[in-house]
């Protein structure tokens, strides 16, 4: 990953050509965002700013897509990411309150990241399974029917050093 330079970052060659390639085609904001975190795993504020530079669009515009988005990362992941899905069906059958539970759990604020950077904590759309409603993401990986102790004992082999949160 390039160097970030006081408030601005120089970006990577893959990415600058991405930009070149697609700087004067309509509606390429959010396609250039989303290639920026595939690129860096999340979209740090000088990378932003610079990429606001390259399209030539207010620094304002890329900062409002940016935080609309859930799905944008402002700041570095935690190493395995834990998205609890908030879709109806989950919801109705408990997400909300798995999500707090993590939170507590994990002492991490929703869609924040824990202090030892171990964990993403998200809250999302639904995923698609709500057929195992309550759901969570867990690095990709669903986990289905969950309880609250059920969440919490499938997080213990992934935390730091074994240690409890
Ligand atoms: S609502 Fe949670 S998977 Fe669909």
């Amino acid at each position: 990953m390039s160097v970030a330079v006081e408030n601005r970052a120089e970006l990577s060659q893959e990415l600058s050509d991405f930009i070149e390639a697609w700087r004067d085609t309509p509606g390429n904001l959010i396609m250039v965002l989303h290639k920026t975190q595939e690129e860096y795993g999340y979209v740090a504020e000088p990378v932003a700013r610079e990429v606001a530079r390259r399209l030539g669009v207010p620094e304002a515009q890329v900062f409002g897509v940016l935080t609309f988005y859930n799905y944008f990362n402002l700041e570095p992941p935690g190493k395995y990411r834990v998205a609890v899905c908030m879709g109806t069906a989950c919801y109705l059958k408990g997400g909300g309150g798995i999500l707090e539970d993590l939170s507590e759990y994990l002492n991490a604020p929703v869609n924040g990241v824990t202090e030892d950077m171990q964990f993403s904590l998200q809250a999302v759309r639904c995923i698609g399974c709500c057929g195992l409603a309550p759901a969570v993401l867990l690095d990709g990986e669903v986990v289905g029917k969950l309880t609250k102790e059920k969440m919490r004992d499938t997080l213990k082999p992934y935390l730091k050093d074994g240690q409890e949160a």
